[in-house]
Protein backbone atom coordinates (compact mmCIF):
# COMPACT_ATOMS: atom_id res chain seq x y z
CA UNK A 1 0.00 0.00 0.00
CA UNK A 2 0.94 3.56 -0.51
CA UNK A 3 0.20 6.10 2.45
CA UNK A 4 -0.04 9.39 1.04
CA UNK A 5 -1.52 12.72 1.04
CA UNK A 6 -5.11 13.45 0.00
CA UNK A 7 -5.76 14.40 -3.37
CA UNK A 8 -8.75 16.27 -4.86
CA UNK A 9 -9.42 13.16 -6.69
CA UNK A 10 -9.91 11.07 -4.25
CA UNK A 11 -13.16 12.77 -2.74
CA UNK A 12 -15.58 10.25 -4.98
CA UNK A 13 -13.56 7.24 -3.52
CA UNK A 14 -13.73 9.02 -0.26
CA UNK A 15 -17.53 9.94 0.14
CA UNK A 16 -18.07 6.26 -0.92
CA UNK A 17 -16.49 5.58 1.87
CA UNK A 18 -17.57 7.53 4.77
CA UNK A 19 -20.88 7.66 3.31
CA UNK A 20 -21.52 3.99 4.20
CA UNK A 21 -23.67 3.39 7.10
CA UNK A 22 -21.55 0.21 8.12
CA UNK A 23 -18.33 1.74 8.08
CA UNK A 24 -20.37 4.79 10.30
CA UNK A 25 -21.51 2.13 13.32
CA UNK A 26 -18.98 3.50 15.43
CA UNK A 27 -18.80 6.74 14.54
CA UNK A 28 -20.68 9.68 15.40
CA UNK A 29 -20.47 11.74 12.92
CA UNK A 30 -21.67 10.05 9.65
CA UNK A 31 -22.62 8.51 7.58
CA UNK A 32 -21.40 11.71 5.76
CA UNK A 33 -23.27 13.40 2.44
CA UNK A 34 -20.35 13.89 -0.46
CA UNK A 35 -20.59 17.82 0.97
CA UNK A 36 -19.45 16.94 3.87
CA UNK A 37 -17.07 13.96 2.55
CA UNK A 38 -15.12 16.47 1.00
CA UNK A 39 -15.13 19.25 3.75
CA UNK A 40 -14.12 16.11 5.87
CA UNK A 41 -11.31 14.87 3.65
CA UNK A 42 -9.98 18.93 3.55
CA UNK A 43 -10.38 18.77 7.46
CA UNK A 44 -7.56 15.95 7.19
CA UNK A 45 -6.02 17.50 4.40
CA UNK A 46 -4.98 20.46 6.74
CA UNK A 47 -3.73 18.78 9.58
CA UNK A 48 -0.73 18.59 8.02
CA UNK A 49 0.04 22.26 7.82
CA UNK A 50 -1.15 22.67 11.54
CA UNK A 51 0.16 20.00 13.38
CA UNK A 52 2.86 18.54 10.58
CA UNK A 53 1.16 14.87 10.94
CA UNK A 54 -1.89 13.78 10.28
CA UNK A 55 -3.89 10.97 8.49
CA UNK A 56 -2.91 9.30 5.19
CA UNK A 57 -4.78 8.32 2.42
CA UNK A 58 -4.69 4.91 1.67
CA UNK A 59 -3.82 3.92 -1.91
CA UNK A 60 -3.20 0.46 -3.58
CA UNK A 61 0.05 0.30 -4.89
CA UNK A 62 -0.94 -2.47 -7.87
CA UNK A 63 -4.20 -0.69 -8.97
CA UNK A 64 -3.67 2.75 -7.34
CA UNK A 65 -7.43 2.67 -5.71
CA UNK A 66 -8.34 4.79 -2.63
CA UNK A 67 -8.78 2.41 0.03
CA UNK A 68 -9.00 3.96 3.11
CA UNK A 69 -7.84 6.72 5.73
CA UNK A 70 -5.08 5.71 8.67
CA UNK A 71 -2.69 7.76 11.25
CA UNK A 72 -2.23 10.00 13.44
CA UNK A 73 -3.76 13.19 14.74
CA UNK A 74 -4.17 15.19 17.95
CA UNK A 75 -7.86 17.51 18.64
CA UNK A 76 -7.61 19.34 21.18
CA UNK A 77 -10.11 17.14 23.36
CA UNK A 78 -8.19 14.08 22.90
CA UNK A 79 -5.57 13.58 26.04
CA UNK A 80 -2.71 12.09 23.16
CA UNK A 81 -1.64 11.50 19.94
CA UNK A 82 -4.00 9.41 18.23
CA UNK A 83 -3.66 6.93 16.04
CA UNK A 84 -7.27 6.02 13.60
CA UNK A 85 -8.15 3.55 10.77
CA UNK A 86 -11.12 3.23 8.31
CA UNK A 87 -10.95 0.97 5.31
CA UNK A 88 -12.89 0.23 2.13
CA UNK A 89 -15.35 -2.02 3.89
CA UNK A 90 -14.91 -4.67 0.29
CA UNK A 91 -11.06 -4.78 1.63
CA UNK A 92 -11.80 -5.62 5.14
CA UNK A 93 -9.97 -8.56 6.59
CA UNK A 94 -6.71 -7.85 4.02
CA UNK A 95 -4.63 -7.03 6.75
CA UNK A 96 -4.25 -3.39 5.61
CA UNK A 97 -5.59 -1.27 8.85
CA UNK A 98 -2.50 -3.44 10.52
CA UNK A 99 -0.16 -2.76 7.92
CA UNK A 100 -1.13 1.24 7.77
CA UNK A 101 -0.86 1.44 11.80
CA UNK A 102 2.15 -0.20 11.84
CA UNK A 103 3.57 2.56 9.72
CA UNK A 104 1.94 5.28 11.43
CA UNK A 105 3.18 3.80 14.88
CA UNK A 106 7.19 4.21 13.38
CA UNK A 107 6.28 7.63 11.91
CA UNK A 108 4.97 8.73 15.29
CA UNK A 109 8.06 6.91 17.75
CA UNK A 110 10.48 7.68 15.30
CA UNK A 111 9.93 10.87 13.32
CA UNK A 112 7.70 13.00 15.70
CA UNK A 113 9.67 11.50 18.51
CA UNK A 114 6.61 10.75 21.15
CA UNK A 115 6.75 7.54 23.51
CA UNK A 116 2.92 7.00 23.76
CA UNK A 117 0.07 6.54 21.56
CA UNK A 118 -3.02 5.97 21.74
CA UNK A 119 -6.19 4.44 19.67
CA UNK A 120 -9.70 5.33 21.22
CA UNK A 121 -12.22 2.75 20.03
CA UNK A 122 -16.23 2.58 20.73
CA UNK A 123 -17.08 0.00 22.94
CA UNK A 124 -18.34 -2.86 21.07
CA UNK A 125 -15.79 -2.38 17.63
CA UNK A 126 -14.42 -5.45 17.85
CA UNK A 127 -12.52 -5.26 14.66
CA UNK A 128 -10.98 -2.22 15.73
CA UNK A 129 -10.01 -4.17 18.88
CA UNK A 130 -8.20 -6.38 17.40
CA UNK A 131 -6.29 -3.88 15.05
CA UNK A 132 -5.29 -2.80 18.29
CA UNK A 133 -4.23 -5.59 19.88
CA UNK A 134 -2.27 -6.72 16.86
CA UNK A 135 0.12 -3.51 16.60
CA UNK A 136 0.84 -4.49 20.83
CA UNK A 137 -1.86 -2.27 21.64
CA UNK A 138 -2.91 -2.71 25.87
CA UNK A 139 -6.27 -1.42 27.46
CA UNK A 140 -5.56 1.05 29.30
CA UNK A 141 -8.90 1.97 30.66
CA UNK A 142 -11.89 4.02 29.91
CA UNK A 143 -12.82 7.96 29.40
CA UNK A 144 -15.54 9.91 28.70
CA UNK A 145 -15.28 11.59 25.20
CA UNK A 146 -18.59 12.97 23.42
CA UNK A 147 -20.95 12.32 26.07
CA UNK A 148 -19.80 8.34 26.08
CA UNK A 149 -17.17 5.84 27.48
CA UNK A 150 -14.53 4.84 25.14
CA UNK A 151 -11.57 2.20 25.21
CA UNK A 152 -8.29 3.55 25.52
CA UNK A 153 -5.72 0.99 23.75
CA UNK A 154 -1.87 2.61 24.56
CA UNK A 155 1.07 2.14 22.33
CA UNK A 156 4.71 2.23 23.75
CA UNK A 157 7.26 3.39 21.86
CA UNK A 158 9.79 3.40 20.19
CA UNK A 159 10.05 0.05 18.48
CA UNK A 160 12.69 -2.11 16.64
C1 LIG B 1 -11.57 -1.48 11.86
C2 LIG B 1 -11.13 -1.58 10.40
C3 LIG B 1 -10.32 -0.35 10.02
C4 LIG B 1 -10.25 -2.83 10.25
O1 LIG B 1 -9.70 -2.83 8.93
P1 LIG B 1 -9.10 -4.14 8.27
O2 LIG B 1 -8.18 -3.70 7.17
O3 LIG B 1 -10.17 -5.10 7.97
O4 LIG B 1 -8.21 -4.71 9.50
P2 LIG B 1 -7.19 -5.94 9.48
O5 LIG B 1 -7.48 -6.80 8.29
O6 LIG B 1 -5.81 -5.38 9.60
O7 LIG B 1 -7.54 -6.69 10.84
C5 LIG B 1 -8.88 -6.95 11.20
C6 LIG B 1 -8.90 -8.00 12.31
O8 LIG B 1 -10.18 -7.99 12.93
C7 LIG B 1 -10.68 -9.33 12.94
N1 LIG B 1 -12.14 -9.24 12.97
C8 LIG B 1 -12.97 -9.03 11.96
N2 LIG B 1 -14.26 -9.00 12.40
C9 LIG B 1 -14.19 -9.19 13.76
C10 LIG B 1 -15.15 -9.27 14.79
N3 LIG B 1 -16.45 -9.13 14.54
N4 LIG B 1 -14.70 -9.47 16.05
C11 LIG B 1 -13.38 -9.59 16.33
N5 LIG B 1 -12.42 -9.53 15.37
C12 LIG B 1 -12.83 -9.34 14.11
C13 LIG B 1 -10.11 -9.92 11.70
O9 LIG B 1 -10.19 -11.34 11.75
C14 LIG B 1 -8.68 -9.40 11.79
O10 LIG B 1 -7.93 -10.07 12.77
P3 LIG B 1 -6.95 -11.34 12.41
O11 LIG B 1 -5.90 -10.80 11.47
O12 LIG B 1 -6.41 -11.77 13.73
O13 LIG B 1 -7.80 -12.37 11.73
C15 LIG B 1 -12.36 -1.71 9.44
O14 LIG B 1 -13.17 -2.75 9.89
C16 LIG B 1 -13.15 -0.43 9.33
O15 LIG B 1 -12.88 0.43 8.51
N6 LIG B 1 -14.22 -0.32 10.19
C17 LIG B 1 -15.08 0.86 10.15
C18 LIG B 1 -14.38 2.12 10.64
C19 LIG B 1 -13.96 1.99 12.09
O16 LIG B 1 -14.71 1.51 12.94
N7 LIG B 1 -12.73 2.46 12.37
C20 LIG B 1 -12.16 2.42 13.68
C21 LIG B 1 -12.64 3.49 14.56
S1 LIG B 1 -11.88 3.33 16.19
Amino acid sequence: MLLRQFRQEDVDAYADMVGDPVINEFFRDGPMSREQAWRHMAMHSGLWNLMGYGRWAVQLKATGEFIGRIGLWHPPEYPEIELGWVVQQRHWGKGYATEGGRAALHAGFDTLGVSHIISLIVPGNQRSVRVAEKLGGRYEGRIPMFGEEVLVYGYEGPRP
